[in-house]
């Protein structure tokens, strides 16, 4: 599903160029209970082969062009060994007519590809990329449903943007997703780029004894002679956003508070880790954002902490997953992924370069958290920590001079709106981002700056954000003033002074 700020990217119904005349009607909306004519138009359209990427201006081959996924429905069948049995059912809208299609797939051995209503599908899985050839052409418009079987024992995956692997991740007592920013496709074919978010249904059998744990609303549970059997039902959720961990799992905690359900899921190694208790805390977390953010957007939040040493934690939707490691950092870092709830799960990046609009908020919810719990002085403290890092004060005040120091941090600190594809989670992305919101609540109140934010999240959760469309916004709710302001802070080359608490850069 693509609800996107922006139409002509989202909406972009092309009609392939052809040699047999085809007018360009407006195509009726997809109809999910009407089975697709594909068949008996095949002789009247000739379509294109899908683009390859879906047009990320920093990974230009991540996702896929040509369709938008609405449904994936996986099962998955987890041996002792993390081997995978499965079947991928992907319902999806061609945006143009097409001839055939990719989907991002990394490793595992697949068996088949079937498309109801086409008789000669041919296939070819190479790398990360599983290229489906039609055999005819699927009209834009007109939902068809992909079914592919697949097996094999995942692999996390390469990747230019982030220190580790993202994806599959394998212990020898567990294994867990952590896909940000292109993992998903370790486990199942997918349009993993977060501009095509779908439902999902995911089915996983694990053997008798070993938990599944995943995130949304659990619709059933069964036990048969293969194993234990756990069926989840995701909503409008981007694939790297998907939770899921197998292995020893212990619910530590199931509150409901104010409708919202936290469930706090710990590997069984991890359950008399002191750091367990600090989720107790996150109901008055939300509390305290639903007040300066609106609503939380899901009816879900809780942890899934696993018991591994990767030093990260990640915002899976409507179940954040925590490593021992990252739990360890306490209630900061639950309440940075809780704020991603909002900023980044119900509000989604349509390009990853715009990563600063998820981590930016994230990074200044957290200090507006430490605010809260320990005083102005915290959140004081904080700013100029990262200040003193980003703008090179830290360097003056060990004896470089300003004008070494200045290039210094130009060469580490891109502006948050541009991060190298190397480097996507660089600490101005986070810590500029994050300042870039604190000088323009310096600049217009915690009235005006919280009404901002409100209008944010009511026109654009369940839909995809730019930084030009939030600048936009900006300009809109506050004018061109505070939006001049903060292009400065997200844009510029140089990080701006923050004149009220008399930091200024060096230079
Ligand atoms: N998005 C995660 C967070 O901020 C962190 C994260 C995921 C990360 N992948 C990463 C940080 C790679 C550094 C590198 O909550
Ligand atoms: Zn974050």
């Amino acid at each position: 599903m693509r609800r996107s700020g922006v139409p002509a990217l989202a909406a972009a119904v092309v009609l392939a160029s052809c040699t047999t005349s085809v007018t360009p009607v407006d195509l009726p909306p997809p109809d999910p209970t009407v089975a697709p004519p594909a068949s008996t138009a095949v002789e009247e359209v000739i379509g294109e082969f899908g683009a390859p990427g879906i047009g990320d201006r920093l990974y230009p081959e991540l996702g896929n062009g040509g369709y938008d996924v609405e449904r994936y429905r996986l099962e998955l069948e987890v041996g002792t060994d993390w081997s995978v049995n499965a079947v991928a059912r992907i319902d999806l809208v061609p945006l143009e007519n097409l001839s055939g299609f990719n989907l991002d797939l990394a490793g595992l051995d697949v068996e088949s590809v079937e498309v109801e209503g086409f008789e000669t599908v041919a296939f070819e899985h190479q790398s990360r990329e599983l290229a489906v050839d039609l055999g005819g052409t699927a009209i834009a418009g007109v939902q068809i449903s992909v079914t592919v079987g697949y097996s094999g024992t995942p692999r996390s995956v390469p990747a230019d943007a982030v220190p580790f692997r993202p994806g599959w991740q394998q212990t020898d007592d567990l294994a867990y997703l952590f896909s940000q920013p292109d993992g998903a496709q370790s486990l199942f074919p997918v349009n993993d780029h977060p501009l095509d978010r779908a439902d999902v249904s995911l089915a996983v059998t694990t053997p008798t004894g070993v938990e599944a744990v995943s995130g949304g609303t659990v619709v059933s549970e069964s036990r048969g002679d293969s194993g234990d059997t756990v069926v989840w039902e995701m909503t409008d959720i981007a694939p790297y956003l998907i939770p899921l961990a197998i292995g020893q799992f212990t619910l530590a905690s199931d509150r409901v508070v104010d409708g919202v359900r936290y469930d706090v899921w710990v590997s069984d190694d991890l359950v008399d880790l002191p750091a367990v208790d600090t989720f107790e805390i996150q109901p008055e977390v939300i509390a305290f954002f639903e007040q300066r953010f609106g609503p939380y957007p899901f009816d879900r939040a809780g942890a899934l902490i696993v018991d591994d040493d990767l030093g990260a934690a990640l915002e899976t939707q409507t179940i954040p997953t925590y490593t021992a490691t990252s739990a360890r950092w306490g209630d900061v870092v639950i309440a940075h992924e809780l704020a991603h709830q909002w900023f980044g799960d119900s509000i989604a990046l349509e390009q990853w370069d715009d990563i600063w609009l998820n981590e930016g908020f994230a990074t200044f919810a957290h200090w507006l958290w430490l605010e809260e719990r320990f005083g102005f002085e915290r959140y004081d403290s904080e700013v100029e920590a990262a200040y003193r890092t980003l703008s090179g004060i830290g360097l003056t005040e060990s004896g470089v001079t300003p004008a070494v120091a200045a290039d210094r941090v130009r060469a580490a600190f891109p502006p948050p709106d541009d991060p190298r594809a190397s480097d996507l989670f660089n600490r101005s992305v986070y810590e500029r981002g994050g300042l870039a919101l604190v000088a323009l609540r310096d600049a217009v109140g915690d009235e005006a700056l919280f009404d901002l934010i409100r209008t944010y999240t009511q026109r654009y959760s369940g839909s995809s954000i730019t930084t030009d469309a939030f600048l936009a916004l900006v300009d809109e709710v506050l004018g061109d003033e505070p939006a001049a302001l903060l292009t400065s802070w997200v844009v510029d080359v140089d990080i701006p002074a923050l004149p009220g608490r008399g930091l200024v850069p060096p230079r």
